[in-house]
């Protein structure tokens, strides 16, 4: 057991439903030890300041849990171990002055909560001597090591209700929607929702797909009726040989987003059934809103388990789910990797055996 008397909590990157039942289990869990928690602001931009980080009891938490985004804010930081500050002492690398400011605030340790780049930064800073544990947090649900990441289940339920709401539009009109749902480099949320929600197509980026084949299954419908058609189609997903659509390319530390395959996909798919389409781009919906009572769990059994690793000096971990337990994976084993959907994912071959396409 470690006696550590304050720790600092942070959130970094996208943000995510479930962020905020994190800090709160975080703060109560950690008050109910006699540890004190300061809130750091911003991710990691928070420890630059003194005055960016405040002091949390479960007074302050009260009543967040249900609340989308985070009370903390949070950015997402470039690589700081590149970045040069300027301070009132001159010019210091962004990274040297967050271990600086670390030791300055008294802190004995550090809970991070975010995605794969957030954590990959925490592996650095643990390398740099911060003792620290990270919680995983994606709505893409891609995070390596474990089954869940909070907010996933939200943005599924989200994506589902939205298809429940197109498919009686669709029908009605005899069209063919199409659903982009986030998933940046996985297929998670589109493969979920779109089973949930009865999906005729799911086109995902771990599965370069034809719009040939799409349409071709799409017409099979006709012979039995069912004039209309819903696909959905994760931003990440590209064709066999095409590359991924982008909005913005890469800059200045900043990825780049992607954005456009649904209008492309709905344009190409009514020209080659020759049917009306529209498109619905669901975005950022996905990551807003009251987290649901799957994720409330799962972040608040995070949060209270970061705080027990803490205590056992457990650091340079992630916790993670691996159900039914809650339990502490190294970080290195965790950074720099990405949880796919595999070819021979049980959901995915249920689909299939449903008649879904995936395009291939
Ligand atoms: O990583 C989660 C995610 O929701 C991706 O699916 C998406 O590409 C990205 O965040 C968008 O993030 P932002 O618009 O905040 O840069």
């Amino acid at each position: 057991m470690s006696s550590i008397a304050r720790i600092g909590v942070l959130t970094g990157g996208g943000d995510a439903p479930g962020l905020n039942a994190v800090i709160r289990a975080v703060v109560k869990s950690a008050y109910n030890s006699g540890i004190e928690c300061l809130g750091i602001e911003d991710s990691f931009d928070g420890l630059l300041e003194q005055g960016r980080c405040r002091v949390m009891t479960p007074r302050d938490v009260r009543g967040i849990m249900r609340l989308g985004g985070t009370v903390l804010g949070t950015i997402n930081t470039g690589n700081p171990f590149s970045a040069v500050i300027e301070t009132s002492d001159g010019p210091k690398p962004y990274a040297d002055r967050c271990v600086e400011m670390f030791h300055r605030m008294g802190l004995g340790a550090l809970i991070v909560i975010g995605g794969d780049g957030t954590l990959a930064i925490a592996h650095q800073f643990t390398e740099r001597g911060i003792p620290l544990v990270g919680v995983p947090k994606t709505i893409d649900n891609d995070i390596v090591g474990t089954t869940n990441c909070f907010g996933f289940d939200t943005a599924v339920a989200f994506a589902t209700d939205a298809i429940d709401r197109l498919h009686t539009t669709a029908e009605a009109h005899r069209r063919i929607i199409v659903v982009e749902v986030m998933g940046r480099y996985a297929g998670w949320i589109a493969l979920h929702a779109g089973v949930a929600g009865g999906a005729d197509a799911i086109l995902i980026p771990e599965i370069p797909f034809s719009l040939e084949a799409v349409a071709e299954r799409l017409r099979e419908r006709d012979k039995w009726g069912a004039r209309f058609s819903i696909v959905v189609v994760a931003e990440g997903a590209f064709p066999v040989g095409g590359k991924l659509s982008l909005v913005e390319e890469a800059s200045g530390g900043h990825v780049e987003r992607l954005g456009g395959i649904g209008a492309q996909v709905s344009a190409r798919l009514g020209t080659l059934t020759g049917k009306e389409t529209r498109y619905v781009v669901l975005g950022h919906l996905q990551r807003g809103g009251a987290p649901t009572s799957f994720d409330r769990v799962l972040a608040t059994r995070f949060g209270a388990k970061a705080v027990e690793l803490v205590k056992q000096g457990e650091f340079g971990t992630m916790v993670a789910f691996d159900p039914p337990d809650i339990i502490a994976r190294p970080l290195i084993e965790v950074v720099g990797k990405t949880k796919t959907v595999p070819r021979d994912s049980d959901v995915l071959l249920t689909a299939k055996a449903l008649g879904v396409t995936f395009g291939d």
